[in-house]
């Protein structure tokens, strides 16, 4: 690493943690890579941890991939782990829960969770990958656990990758430095580690259609439909990066730090302005799952509706050209677990949200469309 390379980094990280409010944090390739990391820097290897059965695929697939064990436990209608469905038998046989902060909202239940975890004498790892400068109480998301792990390209970060972990915890930010060394790139050799599964959307642009570089299908790509373009989706192993972010990358990084109040003023503007339309006119066939909260940061606006009106209002929103993602699906339910987990309970909760539930994007768009919507 160059000299100005080491500093950049070394400056952002110690901004990062001022502004999480631990004493370390530790910048990685990705928000995969800091959660691979910290599992293995806690010694989790080999050891269940209690994970939400709706999240990011990535998260169980992550946890396996660092040689421990996810045990999926349903969700509560907050979209929190729900603590009261886990039979006391699974709470004592794992070793950590995955604390877990969807849509950039950390909901009300994470103190009645952290007892929980007290109680049952689980390690707590926050996974705030979508969350970054969302608070608690008067403190971050990712200060409260024994390590909290980000990504950086959900909302407010200009970059395309970049995570980091951060941790109190002197012998933790010494064993993620020395394990982020070790699986980085030797010099002149690739940092290319594989492999991990990300769904990525590809654009269409006259037939031609690729997945990241280095990468293989698991399954042939999916096409569909959205105004004049056609869109492809494909799952593939994606290689990814322990630690590998340029000088510009980590500047970014710092400048975005710099204006994170202003950005994050603007971005509630929008939200408030957005939650005041569904109020407006889509009160009752829209419900959003959480109430305003200055605290959240809000990757998205997660919405209830009656799937009756489900299609239409996804039509709708498609025709004018706004992204709606694919929800989850419940994890339990994906054969690619079924060996190497567990589940405490019938995901019950877990299965309705999918169904009822739409993460709206934060876009200015959102603003001016609700009025022409005729259900
Ligand atoms: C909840 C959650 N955790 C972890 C990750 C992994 O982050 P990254 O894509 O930076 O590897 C993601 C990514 O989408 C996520 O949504």
């Amino acid at each position: 690493m160059s000299s100005n390379l080491t500093e950049t980094l070394e400056y952002f990280e110690e901004r990062l943690a001022q502004f999480i409010g631990v004493k370390h944090t530790i910048v990685t390739g990705s928000g995969r890579a800091a959660l691979e990391i910290t599992l293995k820097s806690l010694g989790l290897e080999g050891k269940s941890l209690l994970c939400s059965c709706f999240t990011c695929s990535i998260v169980p697939q992550t946890i396996i991939k660092a040689g421990a064990y996810p045990c999926f436990v349903d969700i509560r209608k907050n979209l929190s782990s729900d603590t009261d469905n886990i039979p006391e038998n699974l709470s004592q046989r794992c070793s950590a829960l995955l604390m877990n902060y969807l849509y950039g909202c950390p909901t009300d239940s994470v103190e009645e969770i952290s007892d929980f975890a007290q109680q049952n004498e689980l390690i707590i790892i926050e996974d705030v990958a979508q969350s970054f400068g969302a608070e608690i109480g008067n403190r971050k998301a990712g200060s409260i656990g024994e390590a909290g792990i980000f990504s950086f390209p959900k909302v407010f970060f200009p970059l395309f990758r970049g995570g980091c972990i951060a941790t109190n915890r002197d012998d933790v930010a010494e064993e993620a430095r020395a394990l982020r060394a070790r699986l980085q790139i030797s010099p002149g050799k690739t940092s290319i580690i594989q492999t991990n599964v990300r769904r990525k959307a590809g654009l269409l642009i006259s037939n031609v259609y690729r997945p990241i570089k280095g990468s293989k299908y698991l399954f042939p790509p999916q096409s569909k439909e959205w105004g004049n373009t056609i869109y492809y989706y494909f799952e593939t192993t994606t290689p990814y990066h322990y630690w590998n972010l340029t000088e510009n990358e980590l500047e970014m990084g710092i400048s975005t730090l710099e204006s994170f109040a202003y950005l994050k003023k603007i971005r509630s503007n929008l939200v408030k302005d957005i939650l005041l339309q569904i109020d407006e006119k889509w009160n009752g066939i829209l419900t959003p799952v959480f109430p305003y909260r200055e605290e959240y940061v809000y990757s998205k606006i997660p919405v209830l509706m009656n799937p009756s009106q489900g299609e239409k209002i996804k039509a709708f929103l498609q025709s004018h050209r706004i992204m709606q993602e694919m929800n989850y699906r419940p994890l339990c339910n994906n054969s690619l677990f079924f060996k190497k987990s567990s589940i405490c309970s019938p995901c019950v909760t877990s299965s309705y949200i999918s169904q009822c539930m739409i993460p709206l994007p934060v876009e200015p768009q959102m603003t001016q469309i609700f009025n022409k919507c005729v259900l």
